[in-house]
C-alpha cells in the first residue's frame, strides 16, 4: 500500500427532509448567498420554493443565477463571478448535480482569483482559495458533493477541462434520497455509470496489497449492480435510492482510493466525447470504459480476472484466467446496455472521423492513465475499439 493522507471535511447531511435544513446549514457561513441551480428540475419538483422558504426563515439574502447546463459552461461561471463581485455575496449554496456544483466551485474559485478562472483549469495557476460552497444534491452520479474537483467546458474550442485543489471540497452536502425519485430513467442510469467508473479507476491500480480498499470498491460496485435496476423498476423505491446516493458519495470522496494509485484515463478520454459532442458524461464512460479494459486487460489478466469474480460473480476458471477476465469486461458491458445506455460511439453520434483529433486533443499533456500510461495511438485505438 501507497503513504496517504485522507482528509475528506464535507459534512454530509443524509435523509428524508433533509433539504429543510439548507437555512439553518447556510448560516453557519454567510447571510451573503449565491443561490445556483440548473435547467427545470428543481422548480417541477417544488424543491426550489422550500429551498427560498429555508433560505428566507434563516434570513439569508440571496441572488439567483439558475440555468447551469449539463457539462456546464465557462461563460455562466464568468457571470457568477461577475455577480458574487458585484452584489458582495460570500457563499454559493449549488441545488443540483455534477454541473451545477462543477459550475459553483468554478465560481467559488474564480471569484477571489486576480488572473482569469480558466487559468486553473489550463494548470497555469494553482487553485488555493474558494469561496464556501454548500450542496443539495438531485443527482447521485459525479461525486461532486465531495470531491475536490470541478469539471468545465470552454466554448471556445469545446474544451472541457479539471480544476482541483482541496479547498474545493463543498463544507456540506444535504443528501436526501426522495429528491432523487424524480430522476428520469436515462439519468439515474448515467449516474449508475459514473459512479462505477469512479470506483474502477481506483480499482484498477498496479499498487500491490491493498486488499481493504479492493474489497470496499467492490462492494461499492455491487450496490449499485443491485440497486440501480430496482431504482429504475419502481423510482420510489427510497432504499434502492438511498444505497446508490451514499455509494455515489463514497466512491469519489478518495475513501476508496486511499493507499492506491488511481487510472483516470477512461474519463480523460470521455471528457473528449462530452466536451465536444456534448453528450452526458455517464453515457460517455459507458462506451470509454469497457474499451478501455479490452485495450489494456491483457497487462495484469488476475486482476481483471478477480474483478470478474468478485463483482461480477463470474465462475473462476483458474486454468483459463484470461477466458474469466473477458467474460468481466463483457458483464460490465452488458450492464451498462441491460440499464439503457449506449455502449457504442455511433450510439452516442460520434463517427470515426474526429478519433485522430480527439486522441491528440486527450493526450496534449502527456500520456493519460497510470494501470497504462496510454499515448496517442493507444487512444485512438481505443475509441476505434468502441465504435
Ligand atoms: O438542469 P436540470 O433541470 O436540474 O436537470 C438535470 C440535468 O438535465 C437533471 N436532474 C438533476 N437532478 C434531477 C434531474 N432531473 C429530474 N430530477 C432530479 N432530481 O439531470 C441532468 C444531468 O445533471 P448533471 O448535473 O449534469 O449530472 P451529473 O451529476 O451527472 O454531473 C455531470 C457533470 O459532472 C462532471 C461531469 O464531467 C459532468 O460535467 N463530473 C464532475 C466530477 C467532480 N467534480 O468531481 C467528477 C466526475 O467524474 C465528472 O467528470
Ligand atoms: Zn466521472
Amino acid at each position: 500500500m501507497e503513504n496517504f493522507v485522507f482528509h475528506n471535511p464535507t459534512r454530509i447531511i443524509f435523509g428524508k427532509g433533509t433539504e429543510a435544513e439548507v437555512g439553518r446549514e447556510t448560516a453557519r457561513y454567510s447571510r451573503r448567498v449565491l443561490l445556483h441551480y440548473g435547467g427545470g428540475s428543481i422548480r417541477a419538483s417544488g424543491l426550489y420554493d422550500r429551498i427560498c422558504r429555508a433560505l428566507k426563515e434563516s434570513g439569508i439574502d440571496f441572488v439567483e443565477l439558475g440555468g447551469v447546463k449539463p457539462n456546464p459552461r465557462l461563460s455562466l461561471v464568468r457571470e457568477g463571478i461577475r455577480l458574487c463581485r458585484e452584489k458582495r455575496l460570500d457563499f454559493i449554496l449549488a441545488v443540483g448535480g455534477g454541473s451545477v456544483i462543477d459550475s459553483a466551485k468554478a465560481i467559488g474559485i474564480g471569484t477571489p482569483a486576480d488572473g482569469d478562472v480558466w487559468d486553473f483549469y489550463l494548470k497555469t495557476t494553482k487553485v488555493t482559495e474558494m469561496l464556501p460552497v454548500g450542496v443539495v444534491l438531485t443527482i447521485p452520479a459525479a461525486g461532486s458533493e465531495a470531491s475536490n474537483g470541478s469539471v468545465i467546458t470552454n466554448e471556445d474550442g469545446w474544451l472541457k477541462k479539471d480544476a482541483g485543489g482541496e479547498c474545493m471540497r463543498p463544507r456540506f452536502a444535504i443528501m436526501n434520497p426522495e429528491l432523487t425519485f424524480t430522476l428520469p430513467p436515462y439519468q439515474t442510469a448515467c449516474g449508475a455509470a459514473d459512479i462505477m467508473a469512479h470506483v474502477m479507476e481506483r480499482y484498477f491500480t498496479r499498487v500491490r496489497d491493498v486488499d481493504f480498499t479492493d474489497r470496499l470498491c467492490e462492494a461499492t460496485l455491487r450496490t449499485i449492480i443491485e440497486n440501480v435496476p430496482a431504482a429504475l423498476a419502481e423510482p420510489q423505491d427510497y432504499d434502492a435510492r438511498s444505497q446508490i446516493m451514499w455509494a455515489s458519495t463514497i466512491a469519489h470522496n478518495d475513501l476508496l482510493g486511499t493507499g492506491r494509485v488511481g487510472d483516470w484515463a477512461s474519463h480523460m478520454i470521455e471528457h473528449e466525447l462530452s466536451g465536444i459532442y456534448d453528450v452526458a458524461h455517464g453515457a460517455g464512460l459507458a462506451v470509454t470504459f469497457p474499451a478501455w479494459m479490452k485495450h489494456v486487460y491483457k497487462n495484469d489478466v488476475e486482476r481483471f480476472a478477480r474483478f470478474a469474480v468478485a463483482v461480477w460473480g463470474v465462475e473462476p476458471r483458474f486454468d483459463w484466467p484470461e477466458r474469466t477476465a473477458l467474460e468481466g469486461i463483457g458483464r460490465t458491458k452488458n450492464f451498462f446496455r441491460g440499464i439503457g445506455l449506449p455502449t457504442s460511439l455511433p450510439e452516442l453520434g460520434v463517427t470515426d472521423d474526429r478519433f485522430e483529433e480527439m486522441a491528440s486533443k486527450a493526450t496534449a499533456a502527456g500520456p493519460v492513465g497510470n494501470f497504462v500510461k496510454l499515448g496517442r495511438d493507444d487512444v485512438a485505438a481505443i475509441y476505434r475499439l468502441a465504435r
